[in-house]
């Protein structure tokens, strides 16, 4: 089975959140599983700058309204073992951000992730390897079934595709005007299929033209066929519910263990907590919190989006802290929400430190120093900071939505005596409930034995790639049969 993995962002050379890192490690527990996998991302400015072994591959076509152009390739090696190509081209791509700066999303977005799509296309057109599969990740990605199924049908008709949904709420929406630039056939734009609500959906494309439809856990693959998760999709979903399955999301163990994490302070595992210890002290200086071994002290490392249930925490910041709890939180994002975190630490000296920016050393300090973990989320796709947190003995408090609910067992009475408790997690989207799962785990610190029984069968869980790996082939094999069945 030979599989391109198409992707926007890989982990390490290019990340804004979980999509990099499902990029980094997902292609590396394929290759464990059997297949033959490529990567293919754009060249940003930060891959270029990043002191990365970039060696040129080649050329290829890119056909586009303006007559076509070329773009250039570049090869490298991820971490967990399989090649990488760049698509660079510099008036696209060498630019500060992926998307967009200062939360403003670049306007000409269409017309860089439809030429990355075609540019993918045409350097399998031409390099010489040809992908049995090719699985696109998101909005940015989903153009390539799109052109695959019609102004390229001829090349692929047995190349099998599967789009990964990581977030629904980012489908790639653009104005009607754009169409044309996409060179694809006027009758396109209509409901069935790229037109949603007089704009073009570059998500819808992909969802009505992948052979196999993929997201993140079971749950938010039940929930996004509903009203209240599918953001205006949920009639697209629904059609094709049969071939839409949910897979969770794993844990790069490589990059995130505290046994062998070269980021943190002091190494831990297990059978001796006491390294754990130490990073929790170094998280309280570096902070700004004060040293105090025996505070519960929660951790949040977040896109700071509407998404997360950041407004919750905000509410229940007060309550936290004249509870006796810490809170240490890394993020950036909405200027609104980071105003409102940074006004709380002001607030509250010595017991709330935020830190606003993107900072993968201190994610990894968050994750180790912590005891706990906040993951109120709105809705959670998968989410990769829940898994982090469980390895590092750090028990999650969590919403229960997507793949919160997945991962994370409720501390309940029956759930601790089975033995299968490994957080806090509570339903409604309020800060009373918030708060509720909260004062559930300050009480429960408390009480070390019980505290401890949380944290060592949460480090015990096994969330790891090659579970998922394992299910992904499962469906490519699935895509290429159905693929194959067609008549050409
Ligand atoms: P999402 O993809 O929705 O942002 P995930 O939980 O799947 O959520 O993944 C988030 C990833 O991004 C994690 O690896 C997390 O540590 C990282 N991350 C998010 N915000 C920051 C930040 N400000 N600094 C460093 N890493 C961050
Ligand atoms: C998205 C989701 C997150 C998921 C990540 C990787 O950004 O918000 O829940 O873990 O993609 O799949």
């Amino acid at each position: 089975m030979r599989v391109l993995f198409v992707s926007s962002e890989v982990s390490p050379f290019s990340k804004t959140g979980g999509l990099a890192d499902v990029s980094g490690a997902l292609p590396g527990a394929l290759v464990r599983a059997g297949a033959d996998v490529r990567v293919v991302t754009p060249l940003y400015r930060g891959v270029r700058e990043g002191g990365w072994a970039l060696e040129p591959a080649g050329v290829c076509e890119v056909p586009g309204p303006a007559g076509g152009e070329v773009a250039t390739v570049f090869s490298a090696t991820l971490p967990s073992g399989p090649q990488v190509w760049f698509v660079d081209h510099p008036r696209y791509f060498d630019r500060p951000g992926l998307y967009g700066e200062r939360g403003q999303d670049y306007p000409d977005n269409l017309e860089r992730f439809s030429f990355f799509c075609r540019a993918v296309l045409g350097w399998i057109r031409t390099c010489g390897w040809q992908p049995d599969l090719v699985h696109c990740n998101d909005w940015q990605a989903a153009l390539v079934p799109v052109y695959m199924r019609t102004v390229e049908a001829s090349h692929w008709d047995r190349v099998g595709t599967v789009l990964t949904v990581h977030n629904l709420a980012y489908q790639g929406l653009f104005g009607a005007d754009q169409f044309p630039g996409l060179g694809l056939p006027p009758d396109l734009f209509s409901p069935r299929y790229l037109e949603f609500w007089g704009r073009v959906n570059v998500l819808k494309g992909g969802l009505v033209f992948a052979d196999v439809l993929t997201t993140v856990s079971e749950t938010y693959a039940r929930e996004i066929q509903t009203e209240e998760f599918g953001c205006g999709l949920e009639g697209v979903l629904r059609e094709r519910s049969a071939d839409l399955y949910g897979i969770l999301n794993g844990a790069d163990y490589s990059v995130w263990d505290p046994r062998h994490d070269p980021h943190i302070p002091a190494r831990y595992g297990p059978e001796d907590l006491s390294g754990k210890a130490v990073c929790k002290a170094a998280l309280q200086r570096e902070m700004g919190l004060r040293a105090d071994a025996d505070v519960l002290l929660f951790g949040m490392v977040s896109r700071l989006v509407e998404q997360k249930g950041v407004d919750l925490v905000v509410a229940c910041v007060d309550r936290m802290v004249q509870a006796g709890a810490q809170l240490a939180v890394l993020g950036t994002g909405d200027p609104k929400l980071e105003a409102a975190l940074l006004r709380a630490a002001e607030a509250h000296p010595g017991a709330v430190g935020v830190r606003i920016g993107f900072d993968e050393r201190l994610a990894h300090w968050i994750e180790a120093g912590s005891d706990a973990f906040l993951m109120p989320s709105r809705y959670e796709p998968s989410g990769l900071n829940q898994l982090y947190s469980l390895r590092y003995g750090t028990v999650p408090v969590v919403r229960r939505t997507g793949g919160l609910a997945d991962s994370v067992v409720d501390a309940t009475p029956e759930a601790l005596a089975r033995g299968e408790a490994n957080g806090f997690v509570f339903e409604a989207y309020s800060p009373d409930a918030l708060w509720e799962a909260v004062a559930r785990a300050l009480a429960t610190y408390r009480d070390r034995e019980t505290w401890l029984r949380l944290v060592r069968s949460g480090m015990a869980a096994d969330f790891s790639w090659d579970r998922a790996a394992g299910r992904y082939v499962e469906l490519y094999r699935l895509a290429v049969a159905k693929r194959r069945a067609v008549p050409s």
